[in-house]
């Protein structure tokens, strides 16, 4: 944790969690934040085409409006996934809606896509000066009467200034939403935004830590036969783990941060099985150490993502995990990141 940090965490945990959250988008805003070191160049990697200085990114969610993707790369993070986005802007849920499970590490979210509409994101990212992979994650509003056409709206609307896209269809907190996980739902889905994106950035569809065997064989032959670039592996769980502790844990919402890392590194060794490797993962769910981002690579993902990590430990948190990440390829005589993906498949 750096020092700044150390200092400003009991002021940002006495705060209401998504308070918190405002606060800390309004201090990355300022630039204020230092540029951290370059990570050393083992880490360097690729996904789908992308060059990554690091495998090592920032999941969506933290920031939902793409106001801060800049900010965010100069902490040591290698990719900053946006969003989600949906096509027209909406407040979501009733507040609270976040909650943190200090004891756990853990928060439970069910914010149910608040965020700002494609128009005014895609202002502010085509007035971004484009250095480093900025990924654009899209959504349906929960209102909506053709979710699929939202999907291809933001796929339409975004193509031009994303590194990649993201379709994502496992946000537990828009009703019916990840039903689109279902094979005939998906194929549509998939084949309607592979249409949208034509000639564009690489497309991913994320997905739940909560699916049955038959979900995982239908998103396999789904993500091996479409011509979708990868899979993100995993959104937040339904599930609540007997471990939990915190005084919140019977609050409805996704739960994510370390009581999801078992279940999602699972899943994701499922779905490399599954794919026979044939199909780039990003593995993502409750990461807070290099050594959890090892696993995931070993499951079979070639870059990761974090989140709920970030709250609790801080913005030195992306240049920890490098570091460590780079420790762990070096001990085991690994000379890159690819040469650990799946190695524990
Ligand atoms: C999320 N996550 C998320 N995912 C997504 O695809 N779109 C979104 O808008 C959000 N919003 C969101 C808000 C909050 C407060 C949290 C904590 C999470 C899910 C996130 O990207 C990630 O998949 C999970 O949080 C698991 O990773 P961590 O947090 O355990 O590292």
């Amino acid at each position: 944790m750096t020092f700044a940090y150390a200092l400003a965490r009991p002021l940002l945990f006495a705060l209401d969690a998504e308070t918190a959250h405002g606060w800390t988008i309004r201090a990355l805003k300022t630039g204020i934040l230092p540029t951290a070191a370059r990570p050393d160049p083992i880490l360097a990697t690729r996904i789908a085409g992308l060059g990554l200085s690091s495998p090592l990114g920032l999941a969506a969610g933290f920031d939902k409006n793409a106001e801060v993707p800049d900010a965010i790369l100069r902490m040591g993070f290698g990719f900053a996934e946006v969003g989600t986005i949906t096509p027209l802007p909406q407040v979501g849920n009733p507040k609270p809606r976040m909650f943190r499970l200090v004891d756990d590490g853990a928060v439970i979210n069910r914010l149910g896509f608040n965020n700002q509409g494609l128009a005014a994101v895609l202002i502010r990212l085509q007035a971004r000066r484009r250095n480093g992979v900025v990924g654009v994650n899209v959504g349906a509003n929960k209102d909506s009467e053709d979710r699929i056409a939202d999907y291809v709206a933001g796929v339409r609307a975004v193509r031009g200034v994303a590194d990649y896209l993201t379709i994502n269809i496992s946000s537990p907190n828009t009703p019916g939403l990840r039903d689109l996980q279902s094979k005939a739902a998906l194929t549509e889905l998939v084949c309607r935004c592979l249409e949208a994106r034509g000639d564009g950035p690489p497309l991913f569809v994320k997905v739940a830590p909560d699916l049955t065997e038959t979900d995982i064989t239908d998103i396999a032959d789904v993500a091996l036969t479409s011509g979708i670039d990868g899979l993100i592996v995993s959104n937040t769980t339904i599930t609540r783990p007997a471990s939990l502790r915190g005084i919140s844990r019977h609050e409805a919402g996704g739960l994510s941060g370390k009581p999801l890392f078992v279940a999602s590194t699972e899943m994701l060794r499922q779905i490399a099985r599954a794919t026979g490797g044939r199909v780039p993962l990003i593995g993502v769910g409750g990461i807070s150490s290099g050594a959890d981002a090892y696993a995931k690579i070993r499951a079979g993902a070639s870059a990761v993502q974090v989140y709920t990590a970030l709250a609790y430990a801080g913005p030195g948190l992306p240049a920890r995990i490098n570091a460590e990440l780079a420790a762990l390829l070096k001990r085991d005589g690994l000379t890159s990141v690819a040469a650990a993906v799946g190695l524990d498949t």
